[in-house]
C-alpha cells in the first residue's frame, strides 16, 4: 500500500522534474542558437571593466571572452548601472554577470555563483592632502560609495557617524572625491589603485576593511551554464591565463580613457563630440515620438471623457479617463519608467527606448487629456446653452462651435507640453537609454571633469528649448491667423 503511494507519488513528480531540467538545458540551447552570449557589467571600474576608445575592455571581458569561446560562441557586453544588473540578469536581459562582483549571501538568494576568480578588499580612498589616516579618523566625514555594492553594504551595516552618498557609477564618487564634494571613498582595493595611478590628487589608505571574492553572476538554477563557466575558470587559474590577463592590466597606458587630464581639447576629442551627437539624436528621437504617442492617447482619452459627459451609460469611460490621469500625474515619472521596463514591458520587450518613448507618452497623453479639458471648460458655458437652445445636435455643436475655439486654447499648453517632455526626457538615463543626459554624464565619468561636458549638454537642452519654443509659436500664429 506505502509501495504503492510512494510510487504515485514519484510518477506525479516526474513529469514536474524532465520540464524543470528540459527548462534549464533551454536555456544553454537559446543562449547558444543565439551564436552570442551577453555579458552584463558597470564599466566604470578599472581595471575589471571600463571604456576605451568607445569598447568595453578590462579583466572580466577578457575571461568572458574565454567562456563564450569555449561555447563557441561571440561575446556581446552590456553597459547597465551596477544596482540595475540583478534585475537585468533575472529578466533575461543579459545572460551572465561579470564586473568585479563580489559573491555576498543576499545576492546568492537571487543568482547562483561561479567559483572565485580574484580576491578583493574594500579601502579608503583620499584626497593626498586628506587628514583622514586611518579608519578611526572617518568620524563625521561624508563618505561616497557606489550604489548597490559591498562599499555601500559595509558602510551602511558597519560604519557609524558618516554621510553616505550614493553614486550610480563608481567614477561619479571619485569624481565627486577629487572636486572635494565628499571627504572619502569607500571602494575596492583593486580599481582603487588603479585610479590612484591615474589621479595624483588621491590616495589609497592602508588597510583592508572586508575580504571578498569576485565570481561570475548567473540566472538561479542555469547549473549548465555555472558549469561551463567554472571549467573555463579553472582552466585559466590553472594554466596562469588569469594571472597574465591581470598584469596585462596593471599599468594602464597613458591612453586609457580613466585620465585625470580633461581639459577642453580633451573634452573636444572626436570620441566625445559622436557621444553627445548620438545622445542627442536619441533625446529627440525619444522627444518626437513621445509627443506623438501623448498627443495620440490624450487626444482619445478627452475624446472617451467628452462621449461620456453625453451619455450617462457611458460614464464608466470617464472613471477610467480620470483613474488614468490621476495615477499618472500622482507618481513620479522615473517610478512610472521602472514599472513599464521592468514589470510591464519584462519579457516582451528588452529595447530601454521603447520602454522610454512609451513611458513618456503614456505620462504626456495624461497632461494633454488634462490641457484639452481646460481648453473646452475655458470656453463659455453660454454657448453650450446658446447652440442646444438653437437646437444643434450635441455633435455638430463640439465639432463646429466649441472644438475650433478649444484648439485656440489648448495649442500653447500643448506647445508647453512638448517643451517639458523634451526636458523630461532626461529621466530616460535611468533605464540605461544613452540620450543626451547620460551621454554628458558618460563622459564626465570618464574625464572625471564634470565641468565641461555638463555645461556643453545645458547648452545643448537650452538651445533645443528655445529653438522649439520658437517654431511653436509660429505654428501657433500661423493656425490663429488661419482660424481668424
Ligand atoms: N565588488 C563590489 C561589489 O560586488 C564592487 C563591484 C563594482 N563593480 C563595478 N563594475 N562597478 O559590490
Amino acid at each position: 500500500m506505502i509501495n504503492n503511494k510512494i510510487v504515485r507519488f514519484f510518477l506525479c513528480i516526474f513529469p514536474f522534474c524532465f520540464l524543470a531540467l528540459v527548462c534549464k538545458a533551454e536555456d544553454i540551447n537559446s543562449i547558444k542558437s543565439k551564436g552570442y552570449m551577453t555579458m552584463g557589467t558597470s564599466a566604470d571600474f578599472p581595471p575589471f571593466d571600463f571604456f576605451k576608445e568607445g569598447k568595453i575592455i578590462g579583466i572580466d571581458s577578457d575571461i568572458s571572452k574565454r567562456i563564450a569561446e569555449s561555447l563557441g560562441l561571440e561575446l556581446k557586453i552590456k553597459d547597465i548601472s551596477f544596482n540595475a544588473l540583478i534585475t537585468e540578469l533575472k529578466n533575461g536581459n543579459i545572460d551572465f554577470i561579470a564586473a568585479g562582483l563580489t559573491k555576498t549571501a543576499e545576492r546568492a538568494e537571487s543568482i547562483d555563483f561561479s567559483d572565485s576568480y580574484f580576491t578583493a578588499s574594500q579601502r579608503l580612498l583620499v584626497k593626498s592632502d586628506s587628514l583622514v589616516s586611518r579608519l578611526e579618523d572617518i568620524d563625521g566625514k561624508k563618505v561616497g560609495v557606489q550604489l548597490g555594492t559591498t562599499a555601500d553594504s559595509y558602510c551602511t551595516d558597519d560604519l557609524e557617524n558618516i554621510e553616505i552618498m550614493r553614486y550610480d557609477k563608481a567614477t561619479d564618487a571619485i569624481a565627486a572625491l577629487s572636486s572635494g564634494i565628499i571627504d572619502i571613498v569607500v571602494m575596492d582595493d583593486f580599481s582603487a589603485n588603479q585610479v590612484v595611478k591615474k589621479n595624483k590628487n588621491l590616495r589609497l589608505i592602508d588597510g583592508n576593511l572586508t575580504e571578498e571574492s569576485y565570481c561570475i553572476g548567473v540566472r538561479k538554477g542555469n547549473l549548465i551554464l555555472l558549469r561551463f563557466i567554472n571549467e573555463t575558470i579553472s582552466e585559466m587559474k590553472h594554466n596562469g591565463e588569469i594571472e597574465r590577463i591581470v598584469s596585462s592590466y596593471m599599468n594602464i597606458p597613458e591612453d586609457v580613457e580613466n585620465s585625470n587630464t580633461s581639459k577642453a581639447s580633451e573634452f573636444l576629442k572626436r570620441e566625445y563630440i559622436q557621444y553627445i551627437f548620438n545622445g542627442l539624436t536619441v533625446t529627440l528621437e525619444v522627444t518626437f515620438f513621445a509627443t506623438l504617442l501623448g498627443v495620440a492617447l490624450g487626444t482619445f482619452a478627452s475624446s472617451l471623457r467628452i462621449i461620456s459627459e453625453t451619455n450617462k451609460h457611458l460614464k464608466i469611460f470617464d472613471m477610467l479617463v480620470s483613474l488614468y490621469t490621476t495615477i499618472v500625474r500622482g507618481t513620479p515619472v522615473i517610478v512610472q519608467l521602472f514599472i513599464i521596463y521592468y514589470v510591464v514591458l519584462s519579457g516582451i520587450s528588452k529595447s530601454p527606448i521603447v520602454a522610454a518613448i512609451m513611458t513618456l507618452g503614456i505620462n504626456s497623453g495624461a497632461y494633454v487629456c488634462e490641457h484639452i479639458r481646460a481648453g473646452i471648460e475655458a470656453i463659455d458655458k453660454g454657448q453650450f446653452e446658446a447652440g442646444k437652445s438653437l437646437g444643434l445636435s450635441e455633435g455638430t455643436l463640439m465639432s463646429r462651435i466649441i472644438i475650433p475655439q478649444a484648439i485656440k486654447n489648448i495649442l500653447p499648453s500643448l506647445a508647453g507640453e512638448a517643451i517639458s517632455l523634451l526636458k523630461e526626457t532626461a529621466a530616460v538615463g535611468f533605464i540605461g537609454v544613452m540620450d543626451l543626459s547620460l551621454a554628458g554624464k558618460k563622459i564626465t565619468s570618464i574625464t572625471f571633469d564634470p565641468v565641461l561636458p555638463l555645461f556643453a549638454v545645458a547648452v545643448i537642452y537650452l538651445v533645443l528649448v528655445v529653438g522649439l519654443t520658437f517654431i511653436l509659436r509660429k505654428i501657433e500664429r500661423k493656425m490663429k491667423n488661419a482660424s481668424n
